[in-house]
Order: structure tokens, then sequence, then C-alpha cells
């Protein structure tokens, strides 16, 4: 999987994806990524990205020619897809994750600060997402998670240990509780069931767990599953 990503702060990028899985996935070739700034494609001696709004209004417009061309400086492989970060877009979830990592490759386009020249969109046409209702300064943070949560489902990025069969969302329910050593810490004791070795009841109880944590805190996701399992 690659992931080629449009920045004017390409520092936050590569800083974020060098530590951890992400930077393991990467020299391990699982993923790679590459970042573009279009400030590297003005064609003004004064590098200028953004503009005023035609019509006025408060902020600056990221101008449509910089992000255009830096658009087209990348080698576009067979199975890719280009995303444009906005809290205009279609939701991010764990769905959309998985179809994400289908690709060979993913664009992403990221703002910063203001909104995109239109004709941005009309020229590319990406497909636009959210990863949430509130906003943010820029795409750099959106486009972190989509990279982070969508290598993690890429075959060889995490280890035995970090498997992501029991995540939440994964069997539409949230993760059961997890306990560590000690057996007590501060007078709360891990639950008896989890002590006695006895696989069949432990899966039981966690099952359990996973259904009666998703209906108290996600009862949308509960009902969904409910349906699921008629
Ligand atoms: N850019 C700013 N806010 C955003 C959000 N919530 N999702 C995606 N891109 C954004």
């Amino acid at each position: 999987m690659r992931f080629d990503v449009l920045t004017l702060f390409p520092e936050m990028i590569e800083n974020a994806c060098s530590h951890s899985i992400i930077k393991r996935a990467v020299e391990a070739d699982v993923i790679s990524i590459n970042t573009i700034n279009p400030r590297d494609y003005t064609l003004d001696k004064h590098k200028k990205v953004d503009d005023t709004p035609y019509g006025g209004g408060a902020g600056m417009v990221l101008m449509a020619q910089p992000y255009v061309d830096a658009y087209e400086s990348v080698k576009k492989m067979k199975n890719s897809i280009t995303l444009l970060m906005t809290p205009q877009g279609e939701s991010f979830n764990n769905e959309m994750c998985r179809d994400l990592s289908k690709f060979e490759q993913i664009i992403i386009l990221c703002g910063h600060y203001e909104g995109y020249d239109e004709r941005i969109r009309e020229i590319i046409k990406p497909k636009e997402v959210s990863i949430g209702d509130f906003v943010l300064t820029g795409g750099e943070l959106p486009a972190l998670c989509i990279i982070d949560s969508v290598s993690r489902k890429l075959d060889g990025a995490l280890g035995k240990i970090e498997s992501m069969e029991y995540d939440s969302f994964e069997d539409g329910l949230l993760e059961y509780p997890q306990y560590t050593k000690p057996r007590e810490y501060r007078g709360l004791e891990v639950p008896e069931v989890l002590l006695n070795g006895n696989h069949a009841l432990i899966e039981e109880y966690r099952k359990s767990q996973q259904i009666e944590r998703t209906k108290l805190r996600r009862p949308d996701l509960y009902n969904k599953y409910l349906k699921s399992n008629k």
C-alpha cells in the first residue's frame, strides 16, 4: 500500500509516521508514505498557495493551480483512490477503513486553515472524507488517522500480540474489558472467570461484556448488531 499525501506541512506526516507500529510497517515494506508539497508547484516567486475569496468573506482559500499540479505529479497506480480531507465529507468509520485497505494506493489531499477553491474538487473529483463533526486546523491529523487505521488492517503490519481480531467494531461490537497483573489493585479484583483457565467460559463472559458495553455506550451499534444477528 502506498500513501501519497499532499500537504503544506509534510513534517507533520513524516514525524508522526516515524514511530511504533507505523514505522515498523514502513520498514517491513507493508506500506510506503510519500509527501508532496503544493508549495513546490507554485508559479510565482512568493510561492503563494492561497488567496482571498471572490465575493469577500473572512479567511483565505487554497488556490487550485498548486494543488492540481501537485496532484497531477503523483504517479497513479492501477488500483488507486484519491481522498480529500474535509469536515464536509462522508464520515470515516471501520467499514470505510476496511474498503480503503483494498486499494494499492491512497492519495490524500490535506488543506490547512482555510477552504479549497471549489475547482480542486471539480477537477480532481476526490472522495471527500471527514473524521467527525468538528473542525480541525488542517487535514493532516485526519490523514494520519486514515494512514494509521488502514495500515493496521494490512497483512504483516500488526504483530501477533497486537492482533485486531478482537478490536472494537470488528464484529459490530465494542471491545470487552481487559485486565493484567496484579490480581488486585486498590481493592479492585480481576473477575474470577478470567483466572480459572476455562476458555469456553472466558469466551462466553467476554462476549456478554461486549454486548453489555455496546448496549450501554453505543445503542446505535447495538441495534445494528441485533438486526444482523437475528
Ligand atoms: N479538516 C478539518 N476538519 C476536518 C475533519 N473533521 N475531518 C476531515 N478533515 C478535516
